[in-house]
């Protein structure tokens, strides 16, 4: 097949395994800078050029849009659907995911389990909208967020109020969950490959931190994750939408919640900790997807 890889950097290592292993398989790869693709809109057909010349012919795109970039991205990604590329995470889905209430709403729906979430607009409603959610520690998201950045733990409700307070002040969207306490700054990624769990790591926060990211200073370990578990995280790329998925849960006393699902996930952590291989799993799923 003809694959684009649309990523601003083909340095990445992420974007270097895609390229090796779709190559390693016979394919003919190219990574596109999602903002340099632009494009034709019209009743008689859909073009993309790219940096001057016509791209045509491609089979199949996979996207690694990221967030700062998610509306021009997605919009790339969905010009590539209209000519006919295949794709494992299609631009409504990858916009489904980012939006973190959406995808809340969307993954309750469909009965998949998570911390207890509330949102709102209005101060006045601040009071009874933190009495929904029941008495804190209460843990206050930033809907946009990434990186652990704009996660907040209050473990007081005139803490939890005031943090709602401010990110009003600043027109930030937020949601607020319930403290999973048990969870020990632990969580798990799942990696989602069509139907199955095809890598797995336990990310541990560092000292001190309830937040197990990575890029805050987490650590990743080897786990094995139980059938629940990995049944959970298909369940959730599949309510999305995402054929591709970084599905990430902590274990609580009731079960694996739902934290978040990642469209565009990383593979050096998991490729590294899992010792698989990652890419070669996802290059072979896009290679079967039909139009
Ligand atoms: N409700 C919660 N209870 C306990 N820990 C949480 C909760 N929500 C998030 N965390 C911890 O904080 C980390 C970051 O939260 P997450 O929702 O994944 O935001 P981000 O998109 O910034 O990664 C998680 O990986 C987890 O370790
Ligand atoms: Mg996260």
């Amino acid at each position: 097949m003809k694959l684009a890889i649309l990523s601003r950097n083909s340095k990445l290592y992420s974007t270097r395994r895609l390229i090796e292993a779709a190559r390693a398989r016979g394919h003919v790869v190219r990574v596109l800078d999602p903002l340099r693709c632009y494009m034709r809109i019209a009743p008689d057909g859909f073009a993309m050029h790219y940096k001057g010349r016509p791209l045509t012919g491609v089979d199949a795109v996979i996207p690694r849009i990221g967030a700062s970039i998610t509306r021009y991205g997605t919009a790339v990604l969905r010009q590539f659907e209209m000519m006919g590329a295949r794709t494992p995470n299609p631009s409504d889905a990858i916009l489904r995911a980012r939006d973190k209430l959406r995808a809340h709403q969307v993954l309750a729906a469909k009965g998949i389990d998570m911390p207890v979430t509330v949102f709102g607009d209005n101060p006045d409603d601040t009071d009874d909208l933190l009495s929904m959610l029941g008495p804190p520690p209460h843990v206050v998201k930033l809907s946009e967020g990434t990186q652990g950045r704009g996660v907040i733990l209050t473990e007081k409700l005139s803490a939890s109020r005031g943090t709602v307070e401010a990110l009003r002040g600043l027109y930030a969207n937020f949601l607020v969950q319930e403290f999973i306490a048990e969870a020990q700054g632990a969580d798990l990624r799942c990696l989602v490959v069509g139907d199955q769990v095809v890598a797995t790591m336990r990310r541990q926060a560092p000292e001190g931190d309830f937040r197990s990211n990575l890029h805050a200073g987490g650590s990743a370990e080897p786990v094995v994750c139980s059938r629940a578990e990995q049944q959970v995280a298909v369940r959730s790329a599949k309510a999305l939408g995402l054929g591709i998925a970084g599905v990430d849960m902590i274990r609580s006393a009731r079960g694996p919640l739902v934290l978040e699902v990642n469209s565009t996930p990383g593979l050096e952590g998991i490729e590294a900790v899992s010792g698989g291989d990652v890419a070669g799993r996802m290059i072979d799923y896009v290679a079967g997807l039909r139009r």
